[in-house]
């Protein structure tokens, strides 16, 4: 299980060592940072995915996603005293990223993302460059711990005397992650198994329930264990709960959030259709059918009730168009989910934060904006994990 997610100079998250639990519940007003650690996740599984550089030019570069405000504050800005200004940078323009687990066999990973600084002409001569990154074993970097060192091209690996290192020779691309450019598994197993495990996690953002949405129409039916980020094969997803997970909860959840309500997936040939039986109607009503909150409730449904569930499970804004009425039940899922995987919901629902309340092993994390800052307002220092980054 992950312990902490760890984040440097992303958006407004200037410095921000997150605790993660079983069920991480991180809440905050508007423009507090809720959606800049979600995407700092997703980043993180970007690089898995061999995809981070494209993903931060995507966000519009470094230029746009570095922290906007000064390296520090000083104690007079802070009073009010003289206006927050830009002092001289003192270190390089480094975005970081990171995370580890509390026992002494997890693996911790960071990444340090910086502007180029080769001076070979390139048309590419404005993509981030990766820095550093390195692999360690416990809660945070310790020079005795670490295993996996990477420093510009050049990547090194713990012997197996665990003293002396190795020195890869092949350069690792300045545009790349070792965890995709290197990848032998007798060398670095734990680069292998880190960055599978960073693969597997999954993550449901906004499902879309327009007319023309994927989830509405009928889709072509096969074994579907992991619904897809869509939502477009939800009535594949919901006839293999049925048949080979947990189909007493799959009817529960329904019934819980629409009393009397069952869904049924209708099979004609190899398209499968999602039809729900409503209390006084006299025929079940399709996918096409259904009002945006019904439709949006039975893809968590799909989602949460998944037969495989992933190791990490994080979930953006699970309310949009829900009807507060519906938002206990959904915690309801949520809280179960979290028996399977280990959950991190990002939410501004209060009634799905209170539903969610005296779930077990509950981290509540909430943001607060200040000085242009993302902090953590209700926590204390001694309940913030410690945390180290490589140095560049
Ligand atoms: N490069 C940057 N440097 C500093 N702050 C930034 C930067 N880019 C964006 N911000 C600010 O970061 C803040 C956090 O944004 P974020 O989208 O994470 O908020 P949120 O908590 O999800 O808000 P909402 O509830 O409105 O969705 C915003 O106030 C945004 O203006
Ligand atoms: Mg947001």
């Amino acid at each position: 299980m992950l312990s902490a997610l760890a984040i440097a100079n992303y958006r407004s998250l200037r410095q921000l060592t997150v605790p993660l639990g079983r069920l991480t519940v991180v809440t905050g007003a508007n423009g507090s940072g809720k959606s800049s650690v979600y995407r700092a996740m997703r980043l993180l599984a970007d690089i898995a995915n061999g995809g981070v550089i494209r993903s931060l030019v995507r966000e519009g570069g470094l230029s746009s996603t570095l922290w906007a405000g000064p390296e520090s504050f000083s104690a007079a800005m802070l009073r009010g005293d003289v206006p927050v200004q830009g002092t001289r940078r003192n270190e390089p323009v480094a975005l970081r990223l990171g995370f580890a687990g509390s026992e002494a066999e997890d693996f911790g990973y960071a990444i340090d993302i910086g502007l180029p600084s080769s001076s070979m002409p390139t048309s590419f001569s404005h993509d981030p460059e990766v820095k550093r990154e390195v692999i360690w074993n416990g809660p945070w970097l310790r020079p005795s711990t670490q295993l996996v060192d990477r420093k510009g091209a050049a990547l090194r690996l713990r012997g197996d005397d665990s003293k002396n290192w190795l020195h890869v020779g092949r350069p690792i691309p300045a545009f790349a992650s070792m965890m995709t450019e290197y990848a032998d598994p007798h060398a670095a197993p734990e680069m292998l198994t880190l960055r599978e495990q960073m693969r597997s996690w999954r993550f449901y953002d906004h499902f879309r329930s327009d007319a023309d949405a994927p989830a509405r129409q009928p889709q072509l039916g096969t074994y579907t264990p992991v619904l897809a980020n869509d939502g477009s094969d939800l009535a594949a997803a919901l006839q293999t709960i049925r048949e080979i997970g947990d189909a007493g909860a799959l009817d529960r959840a329904v019934d819980d959030a629409f009393p009397g309500a069952r869904v049924e997936v209708h099979v004609n040939g190899d398209r499968f259709e999602t039809l729900m039986h409503q209390h006084g109607l006299l025929r079940p009503l399709t996918a096409a059918e259904l009002s945006d909150g019904t439709l949006r409730y039975l893809l968590w449904i799909a989602a949460l009730l998944t037969p495989r569930p992933p190791s990490l499970l994080v979930l953006n804004e699970p309310e949009t168009s829900l009807h507060p009425d519906l938002l206990p039940a959904l915690g309801r899922l949520i809280a179960r989910a979290a028996r399977e995987s280990q959950v991190i919901v990002v939410s501004h629902a209060a009634r799905l934060i209170a539903a969610l309340d005296d779930s077990d092993g509950l981290q509540p994390v909430v943001l607060e904006k200040q000085f242009g800052e993302t902090r953590i307002a209700n926590l204390d220092m001694s309940e913030i994990p410690r945390w180290e980054w490589p140095a560049r």
